[in-house]
């Protein structure tokens, strides 16, 4: 039975999908009652390109997730990725007009309108307006202008545009799977909901997402989200060099790299070896950890370099205080976090869902974080009480109303 508690993230990934159930308790705290991943074939750097290959995995990922949580969905809230997502800052002005010069709500719709007024190309649209700050009059840094006093109000915003026809695709994938599409959220947007503390955002942070086809960038200054970008570049390029270094198909790269792989030489002794295994009667070699790893640190530091001088280059390096952390299947190799304190220069960590209950065991990993982010998400919208603090993204004005309506004038 489909229930009116439960809220469905999938997490269509290049390497992986990825559907996960989370359910309010009668206390209305959210748990995690259900976990499922299917392999997935059907894309190509985080975007849709066969679409039967592609609704097979999501279905399979959701039935996955029914069994194991015991309901039955009908809709979930799907993350998107891929080289078309493209950030940008904007800002709003409009004059107060309510009674009193009180700022109303409408105020608020109205100035986010406003900040949406940029010109976007036929084929994007806006996929999220996320307030950063408000300006009453001349004050600056305002987190919710409700009801303040004021004759000018204006938001500063960031607004993440998307190509139609890439989220139509991945739409078309899960309706055909059998599922309604409640909602269409940003994945690194959902990976910092579940992994990014307040004070991290607060503080400056940067969010890399080590995915199997890209690598997701997020940038939070002052408690919102201030650059978004996608790096056409992930794990399968890290198996690939394996591969084509040692000479061993794709499928003993991967193995070799998640059962022995490292990309920091600090971390593997000298005299550790492992086993490349024999192909076409030719028998296993021994390997050196230290070879190994040599073939991985200078792919995974060069996807850091490349995020360390995009972030250089918007001026965001030295604005970091909260650190750098990493979520994606791509953070579980030994040394990201040693090698990612020595690109940045600054504190590092693993970034996991922590702040859930329910089947800890099964999400409790990097790369399910998108995921569980996407049913957070989720709730934050549905659940007044879950929404506390989320004032900042303005839950009526503000991404998933701009999202639906989004949704209903591309979808529907
Ligand atoms: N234990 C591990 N050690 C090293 N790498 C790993 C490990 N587990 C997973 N990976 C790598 O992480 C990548 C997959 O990560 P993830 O599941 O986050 O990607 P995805 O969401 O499917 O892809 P994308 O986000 O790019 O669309 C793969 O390249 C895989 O090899
Ligand atoms: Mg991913």
């Amino acid at each position: 039975m489909p229930a009116d508690n439960v809220i469905v993230g999938l997490d269509v990934g290049t390497t992986k999908v990825c559907a996960v159930i989370g359910e309010f308790d009668n206390d209305g705290k959210l748990a995690i009652t259900g976990v499922g991943t299917s392999p997935s074939f059907g894309l190509r750097r985080g975007v849709v390109i066969n679409i039967e290959s592609t609704l097979k995995s999501v279905s399979a990922a959701v039935e996955a997730a029914e069994l194991m949580s015991g309901r039955e969905v009908s809709s979930v809230i799907t993350g998107i990725v891929g080289s078309h997502i493209e950030g940008i800052n904007s800002r709003g002005v409009v004059a107060v007009t309510g009674k009193g010069r009180e700022i109303t709500q409408s105020d608020m719709d109205r100035v986010i309108e406003a900040a949406k007024a940029v010109v976007i190309p036929m084929d994007r649209e806006i996929l999220h307006v996320i307030p950063q700050e408000y300006i009453v009059d001349d004050q600056g840094g305002i987190r919710n202008p409700l009801d303040m006093i004021g004759v000018r109000l204006e938001a500063e915003v960031h607004i993440i545009t998307g190509s139609v026809t890439s989220a139509q695709n991945l739409v078309k994938c899960v309706n055909r799977a059998g599922f309604k599409v409640e909602a269409i959220v940003l994945e690194s947007l959902a990976a910092a909901e579940a992994v990014l503390s307040r004070e991290e955002k607060d503080l400056g942070s940067l969010l890399i997402d080590l995915g199997g086809g890209t690598t997701d960038i997020l940038v939070h200054i002052e408690g919102a989200p201030y650059y978004t970008n996608v790096i056409p570049l992930g794990g399968a390029q890290v198996t690939g060099d394996i591969s084509i270094m040692l000479k061993t198909p794709v499928e003993t790269a991967e193995r070799l790299k998640r059962e022995s792989g490292c990309c920091h030489f600090s971390l593997v002794e000298p005299g550790e070896e492992t086993i490349i295994p024999g192909l076409g009667g030719r028998p296993p070699l021994a390997l050196a950890r230290r070879d190994l790893c040599a073939i991985i640190q200078p792919r995974i530091a060069e996807i850091f370099s490349i995020v360390r001088d995009r972030i250089e280059k918007k001026g965001f390096a030295g604005r970091l205080n909260g650190g750098v952390v990493l979520t994606g299947g791509g953070a579980q190799l030994p040394g990201s976090v040693e090698l990612a304190q020595e690109v940045f220069g600054t504190a590092a960590r693993v970034g996991l869902p922590t702040r859930l209950g329910g089947l800890v065991e099964e999400y409790r990993r990097p790369e399910i974080a998108s995921a569980v982010g996407l049913v957070m998400y989720g709730a934050r919208f549905a659940d007044p009480q879950a929404r506390e603090g989320a004032a900042k993204d303005g839950p009526r004005s503000g991404i998933f109303t701009s999202m639906r309506q989004w949704f209903r004038n591309f979808f529907e």
